[in-house]
């Protein structure tokens, strides 16, 4: 395969189409075009190898991208200006502060996060154990919540042994967590919250594998979910804004009592409503920095006060910094980042859709714009390890869908390039060519 005349021009029409489609107006596109421009510098400023790592652009994990790669050598550069190795300084000494501070705002702006120490503000916090670990954080913590106000509300003395039982019953019969299991995450969550309080307080508003035989790829229409009712709200309402493995993902956020939303695989990827939600979390490793740091944003309601709670490395912190610096000086923001997310997912389904050999798994409604997954000629095994080898030729790795779905997976997560996305495309059309 190879990158012909023909093939260019067609990309600009694409390109074209895709102004009409989805950015009627025209400055949206003038700043993904102009991402496109200093993304393509950036790449053109690396040597080979890293030029062949950005090209290889679709794995699972968001491979350091070239912003974030040139982070690293900012990083070592900030350890030089200031002339200790950034792990070296105290993490609660002044320069530490700087850097959480400095994150915290550039999140802020990037999230239009109200900074408020009021009820109406939000905590950002920088902790450990993934994104998974706050499956478990957001039971212990938000069920925590609801007995705090479920104590004020009955007026129990919980120091007595007679209102400590009085509130045990109640907490058996009314406490539920409501859950939206939408596919393969929400449901580990949801699962998480059984095994942690009891299966009889999680409440599935709703399925998707009961509106899609047995499977993942649908959202179901909200008037038929069966969110917790009655006197007694919910501990919380819990969804996956982007279900990784699955590729669906969420048009707009739901309504829900203390909403949470993982947004561990679109986070930054488009503007979000935080006002509307009590906890947003993501883990980093895909669309903002590294492994090993996972972001809360937490409503400051469900807070006690509270002096400086985490310690997390900062050497991560930097780079986190960096990058949302980063986003902030090309000028693009979140328009411009929700802009090209878009650009780069209605590229690839639009390649996958023009032919018979490809199938989309989600339906059209749901369709993820950071995991982009189908399977090929009806999901043949030799098929799709002919299509996968043929793309590894190519420098176009970790395609291989999520092991419990089989399948292919192109991750177009904030670091991979829309030309790395245009290389696909051409391979997308040049294997459909070849098999029909
Ligand atoms: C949507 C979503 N939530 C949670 C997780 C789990 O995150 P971690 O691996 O950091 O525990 C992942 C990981 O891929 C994910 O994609």
């Amino acid at each position: 395969m190879v990158q012909s005349h023909n093939n260019l021009f067609r990309i600009q029409d694409l390109r074209r189409s895709y102004a009409h489609e989805f950015c009627g107006d025209g400055p949206r596109v003038v700043v993904c075009h102009a991402l496109l421009r200093c993304k393509c510098h950036i790449v053109a400023g690396f040597d080979k190898l890293a030029l062949r790592k950005a090209l290889s652009a679709t794995s699972e994990k968001a491979k350091l991208s070239s912003a974030s790669q040139s982070l690293t050598v900012q990083s070592c550069i900030y350890s030089i200006t200031v002339g200790v190795g950034i792990t070296e300084i105290s993490h609660r000494s002044a320069d530490a502060n700087a850097i959480l501070a400095n994150a915290k705002s550039g999140l802020c702006q990037l999230l239009d996060i109200p900074e408020s120490t009021g009820p109406e503000g939000y905590e950002i916090l920088f902790l450990q154990g993934g994104g998974s670990g706050e499956f478990s954080a957001v039971v212990y913590n938000l069920i925590s919540v609801w007995v705090g106000e479920q104590v004020k509300a009955l007026g129990v003395d919980g120091s007595s042994a007679e209102g400590l039982q009085q509130l045990q019953r109640h907490v058996q019969q009314e406490l539920k967590m409501d859950y939206l299991v939408t596919g393969s995450w929400s449901l580990k969550a949801s699962q998480e919250a059984a095994r942690l309080a009891g299966a009889q307080h999680v409440n599935i508003v709703t399925d998707s594998r009961k509106h899609r035989d047995g499977k993942f790829g649908v959202i179901a229409e909200s008037s038929t979910w069966t969110p917790t009712l009655g006197s007694h709200k919910p501990a919380f309402t819990y969804y996956c804004d982007n279900e990784t493995v699955d590729g669906v993902e969420f048009r707009s956020s739901p309504d829900g009592h203390n909403l949470v939303a993982d947004m561990s695989s679109n986070f930054l990827s488009r503007p979000v409503d935080v006002r509307k939600h009590a906890v947003i979390f993501g883990g980093a490793q895909k669309n903002i920095g590294t492994t090993g740091i996972t972001i809360a944003i937490v409503s400051n309601r469900l807070l006690p006060p509270h002096a400086s709670l985490a310690s997390p490395e900062l050497l991560r912190e930097v780079m986190q910094r960096l990058l949302a610096k980063h986003l902030a000086s090309a000028g693009a923001r979140i328009a411009g980042q929700h802009a090209e997310s878009n650009y780069k997912a209605f590229l690839l389904y639009s390649a996958l859709d023009k032919s018979s050999v490809y199938h989309v798994v989600p339906d059209k409604s749901v369709r993820s714009r950071m995991n982009i997954c189908f399977r090929v000629k009806g999901g043949d095994e030799s098929a799709e390890k002919e299509f996968l080898k043929g793309a590894e030729s190519l420098g176009l790795t970790g395609l291989k869908g999520h092991r419990s779905v089989g399948g292919i997976r192109a991750s177009s997560y904030n670091a991979v390039p829309i030309m790395a996305v245009e290389k696909l495309v051409l391979y997308l059309e040049d294997f459909a060519s070849r098999s029909t």
